[in-house]
């Protein structure tokens, strides 16, 4: 991915408000807000990116590194804008996140997924990762049940290993 008006930087806490003004549109008016709390923009900035193009935001990313797996690095959440996709922008963000939990002696990175986003299954199937065992299945993908939360908020789970070609 390369366009020079791209502008990648830690997101700030402030920055919070402005991903959650978007995230219902970016995921199709499901709202998700609850499950990225402004927390992880004060706590988790430096695992964390901002894409912006003329200030506008058009990407974000948050992740972290897992504090009881010293050697595992989780993808939280992950939104491009609906007019900046399939130009490589989430691949992009994913791997700097491997360079950065390479760097920091991270060798798995996890990542998971709401079942019904089938693009972002494809997205790290693409990348990838591979599907983690759940404990149910939903058009042939394993889930595991109210992992995001109780009554129905079932999540794909996904991890992938970092070997050194992931990085190139
Ligand atoms: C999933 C998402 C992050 C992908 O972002 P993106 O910047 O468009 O992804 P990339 O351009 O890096 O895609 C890389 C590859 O992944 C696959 N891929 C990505 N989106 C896909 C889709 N909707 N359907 C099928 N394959 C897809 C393709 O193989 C693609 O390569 P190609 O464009 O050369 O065919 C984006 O669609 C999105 O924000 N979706 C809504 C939010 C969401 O589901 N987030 C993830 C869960 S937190």
């Amino acid at each position: 991915m390369s366009c020079t008006s791209l502008v990648f930087r830690r997101p700030i806490p402030d920055d919070w408000e402005r991903v959650m003004a978007v995230l219902p549109s970016w995921w199709d008016g499901r709202d998700l807000r609850a499950l990225l709390p402004r927390v992880f923009f004060e706590h988790f900035r430096g695992t964390s990116l901002l894409v912006e193009h003329e200030d506008a935001l058009v990407a974000f990313f948050v992740g972290f590194f897992c504090g009881d797996h010293q050697d595992e690095a989780c993808v939280h959440f992950v939104g491009v804008a609906p007019e900046w996709r399939r130009v490589g922008l989430a691949s992009d963000l994913y791997r700097r996140f491997f360079a950065l939990a390479r760097t920091n002696g991270r060798s798995v990175v996890r990542a998971v997924t709401a079942p019904v986003d089938t693009g972002s299954v494809a997205f790290h199937t693409a990348l990838g990762f591979s599907l983690l065992p759940g404990d149910a299945e939903v058009d042939g993908v394993p889930v595991t049940l109210d992992q995001a939360a109780p009554q129905g908020r079932h999540l794909v789970r996904f991890q992938l290993f970092l070997e050194p070609e992931v990085l190139s």
